[in-house]
């Protein structure tokens, strides 16, 4: 059986995850992100959650195939719920939207601990994502970015230090991605064209409350160099 392959999205999530440390994979699908993590021996063991029977089944027929068994547990859950406090040390949450992924941390206090990695793939709003970290007083340690030639994705890693953060306007929208690469600066490009859209709309309806929108914008706009 060969092992199991990421996609460029996938594989940026699966960077994030510390070496050595119990992974659990929420809202897990196929499994291949967990199965991925703990055959190439970066996780030595591994949860994969999942809210629905039918993508939990996937994930297991994947454990089975690849030989994981005895290293992967498989639980069925609303996000966090049925997830044993101490049984994990990553805690990857990807494609989900940012609301959903918010909500799912909200409900479990116990990922409050600085023991434990959250690395989170939103699809949609990421900025909901973001600004939920800064109130409950995570602080965004690290984020990549990837793209599968159509879409563009952030992938973020955020842990609790007890301690909240002042940031700019614009964090929201950018955390901690830099114009390193080209798909951090199309990544970058397309939030400013949006937030720019945005802008455009509410000035021609004379909303006259533009004023902080305006400040992300020029924000986004000196971090590109534009
Ligand atoms: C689009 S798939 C993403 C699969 C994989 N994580 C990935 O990034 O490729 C979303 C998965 O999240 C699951 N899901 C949705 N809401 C959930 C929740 N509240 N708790 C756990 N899983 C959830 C869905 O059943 C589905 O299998």
């Amino acid at each position: 059986m060969s092992k199991i392959r990421l996609d460029d999205r996938l594989s940026a999530v699966a960077g994030l995850v510390r070496t050595g440390k119990r992974v659990a994979d929420i809202g897990t699908d196929h499994g291949y992100l967990v199965v991925y993590l703990v055959e190439n021996g970066k996780c030595p063991s591994g949860i994969a959650a999942d809210l629905r029977k039918g993508p939990l089944e996937n994930a297991r027929q994947t454990v089975i195939q690849q030989g994981l068994s005895e290293k992967i547990e498989l639980i069925l859950s609303d996000g966090l719920e049925k997830i044993p406090e101490d049984a994990c040390d990553d805690i990857v949450i990807a494609g989900m939207g940012g609301n959903l992924i918010a909500e799912i941390l909200e409900k479990a206090p116990w990922v409050k601990d600085e023991r434990i990695h959250i690395i989170a793939q939103p699809m949609t709003h990421a900025e909901v994502l973001r600004q939920w970290f800064i109130d409950n007083s995570f602080e965004i340690s690290c984020e990549k970015t990837a793209t599968d030639g159509r879409r563009y994705y952030c992938i973020i890693s955020a842990e609790y230090t007890g301690v909240k953060e002042e940031h700019n306007a614009s964090y929201i929208y950018t955390g901690e991605i830099k114009p390193e690469s080209d798909t951090d600066i199309k990544y970058l490009q397309k939030i400013l064209t949006a937030l720019t859209k945005k802008y455009d709309a509410l000035m021609s309806a004379n909303k006259e409350d533009n004023d902080n929108i305006r400040i992300i914008i020029d924000e986004i706009r000196t971090l590109l160099g534009a």
